[in-house]
């Protein structure tokens, strides 16, 4: 199959792909370790800054696929999914930057600032984001899987991606 979308939404898709599963594997991951564990302390404070700086980048690629969505997904299923993804992970972002109970300084290059201060919200906010980061790892298990289906009854949707 030849490539279906532009090189910029590709290079987008595998860019959100790295992110979402770095983030994901490394987040659920630190969570195995003891609390004052080095490396959970630095997942904690460099997964917040690099997944802020995807965001722009997400909100892109959302632009791109709205521009598009009338010549997508030929399967009624992939579409719902897809969308799926998007919302999904719109909701992981939002409730990530809701729920900092400190300011993020961005790379030593500036400060997001803490947008919420009250306790019982930011507690809140934190049980939605594990509820959309654990719809979010789902999500993409289902979609990975999907596309590995596709493969191995000679619909090489991979391609379209690449
Ligand atoms: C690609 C998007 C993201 C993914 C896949 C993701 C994934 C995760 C996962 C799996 C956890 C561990 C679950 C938990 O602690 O309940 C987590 C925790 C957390 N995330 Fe995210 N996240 C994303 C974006 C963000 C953003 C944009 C921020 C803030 C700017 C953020 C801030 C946090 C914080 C503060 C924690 C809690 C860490 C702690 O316990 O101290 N996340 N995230
Ligand atoms: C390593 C993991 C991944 C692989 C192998 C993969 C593969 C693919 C392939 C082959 C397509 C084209 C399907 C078609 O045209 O029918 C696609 C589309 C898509 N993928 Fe992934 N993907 C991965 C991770 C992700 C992640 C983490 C997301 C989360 C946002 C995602 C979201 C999407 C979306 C929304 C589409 C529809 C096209 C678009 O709107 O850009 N994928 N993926």
């Amino acid at each position: 199959m030849p490539p279906r979308y532009s090189p910029l939404r590709r290079a987008l898709h595998w860019l959100s792909a790295l992110m979402i599963l770095w983030a994901t594997l490394s987040g659920f991951g630190a969570l195995a370790l003891a609390a004052d564990a080095p490396l959970r302390l630095w997942v904690e404070q460099f997964n917040p800054q690099v997944t802020s700086v995807f965001i722009p980048f997400f909100a892109w690629r959302c632009v791109l696929r709205w521009k598009a969505a009338a010549t997508d997904d030929s399967e009624r299923v992939a579409h719902v999914v897809h969308l799926a993804l998007y919302g999904v992970t719109g909701a992981v972002l939002i409730t990530g930057v809701l729920m900092m109970s400190h300011p993020v300084r961005m790379f030593s290059l500036f400060t997001l600032p803490e947008l919420i201060h009250d306790s019982a919200w930011l507690a809140r906010l934190h049980q939605w984001h594990h509820a959309a980061c654990m719809a979010l790892a789902a999500l993409v298990s289902l979609h990975v899987l999907a596309v590995a289906w596709h493969h191995l009854n000679g619909r090489r949707v991979l391609a379209r991606m690449l």
